[in-house]
């Protein structure tokens, strides 16, 4: 199979990483990538919002399928262009994708389906949450618990010029919860729980992810979450038309009145793929080829290893992710301590590896037990070294929320 991955983040890298493992393989391909994935297959300097580029190099390449990592090409289209165009497709079109590129759309679709969310409000009065409707990169939601700080957030959520929901402020420890779709089925892909905000203890502002681990030992039968929250909300996708062929990524707030959904995302979590991905066992790739054909069919297995993934940023992430230039040293030592070092921002610069970005890698880790695997994850991340690094050192320190 001629695969092209679209993306550039240390998710795809940790898919092309697995990809390259599958007997079922033969070229790998991605646009734009990184110089971790072009160490798996070759990269062309097609961006991931250029459905005309990404168009014109699968038609090119004869590819067989294209796996979508990031939201923008898919809330932009970019795989209905291909479907048209007869290429195989893991990742929604536009219509479906809409559930993570737009709250008020996903809230309407999952009041119609009948699956279990933060009520909305009519009034911003404290405590509440406030959210802008469109992709906002993780910064459209304020959590309020002060008139202040509904006041602050109702001039920012308007800031991004759509419309803003109000709903009523959950309590307690959050999840990812992630399906593979083929339109019609959805079918059990792991869960994860990523800190995201960009502090130890929690504290400060919120980020893309700053770690993850997985499996998530208090879940339980997250089999059976799937039938409860994803399977409805596809089959009302499909009702209106809207058929999600991708992954679905349901972030859930496990209250005491039961789960109740966050919000969707249309594609894998990152950094949640990079504790996910070396956890699974049997052929991703044939499973992705499977769902983006209407054969989505019974789970992967998923191995009994634990598995941490620590993300190392530059200095000012989240304010700024354009870190760019500084060398990057030790990732063979990381690796010969076990870990897999995926690769998000970087670039090569006169035949080095630089920084160019804001989360730079992320480090997996994987053992026995979590409490294993995350001091593996940290010992690896203890060899890599440049200028300016920042990451967590609380990761799957309380494995709770
Ligand atoms: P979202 O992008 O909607 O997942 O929101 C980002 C973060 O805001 C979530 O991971 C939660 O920590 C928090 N959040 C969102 N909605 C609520 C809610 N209704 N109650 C409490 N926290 C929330
Ligand atoms: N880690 C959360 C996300 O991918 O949106």
């Amino acid at each position: 199979m001629r695969v092209l991955l679209v993306g550039s983040g240390a998710r795809e890298h940790a898919l092309a990483w697995r990809f390259a493992q599958s007997v079922r393989l033969s070229e790998l391909h991605a646009a734009p990538g990184n110089p971790g994935i072009a160490r798996l297959g070759q990269c062309h300097p097609v961006r991931a919002d250029d459905p005309d580029g990404l168009l014109a190099l699968a038609v090119t390449l004869s590819t067989d399928l294209v796996v979508i990592g990031p939201e923008a090409p898919l809330v932009a289209g970019v795989a209905d262009e291909l479907r048209h165009a007869g290429i195989a497709v893991f990742g929604p079109g536009a219509a479906a994708a809409r559930i993570e590129g737009s709250k008020l759309f996903a809230k309407e679709v999952l009041e119609a389906a009948g699956v279990a969310t933060a009520a909305s409000l009519p009034l911003a009065r404290p405590p509440c949450v406030i959210k802008a409707d469109g992709l906002a990169a993780g910064k459209g939601v304020f959590v309020c618990t002060t008139g202040e700080e509904v006041d602050d957030a109702l001039l920012k959520a308007t800031g991004f010029g759509g419309p803003v929901l109000i709903e009523e402020l959950l309590h307690g420890p959050e999840v990812s919860l992630f399906a593979l779709c083929d339109g019609r089925r959805a079918v059990a892909l792991g869960a994860a729980q990523d800190f995201k905000r960009a502090g130890d203890g929690d504290e400060g502002p919120n980020t893309g992810g700053m770690g993850a681990y997985s499996p998530v030992p208090w879940l339980d039968a997250p089999e059976e979450l799937v039938e409860q929250i994803h399977q409805p909300v596809l089959d009302e996708l499909a009702r209106r038309g809207a058929p999600f062929v991708g992954c679905l990524f349901a972030g859930l707030m496990l209250t005491e009145d039961g789960p109740r959904v966050l919000e969707f995302n249309a594609r894998l979590g990152d950094p949640e793929t990079q504790v996910l991905v070396p956890r699974l066992e049997g052929d991703l790739l044939e499973a992705l080829d499977a769902a983006a054909t209407g054969r989505a069919h019974e789970p992967l297995r998923q191995g009994t290893d634990a598995a941490v993934t620590v993300v190392l940023t530059g200095p000012d992430y989240p304010e700024r992710s354009d870190y760019a230039g500084a060398p990057i040293e030790g990732i063979a030592d990381a690796e010969a301590a076990g870990a897999i070092v995926f690769q998000g921002g970087t670039a090569m610069r006169d035949g080095r590896l630089v920084t160019n970005g804001g989360r730079i890698l992320s480090i997996t880790a994987l053992a026995p037990e979590l409490e294993l695997a995350r001091g593996r994850a940290y010992e690896a991340v203890e060899q890599v070294r440049f200028e300016g690094v920042r990451y967590r050192r609380d990761i799957a320190a309380v494995a709770g929320g």
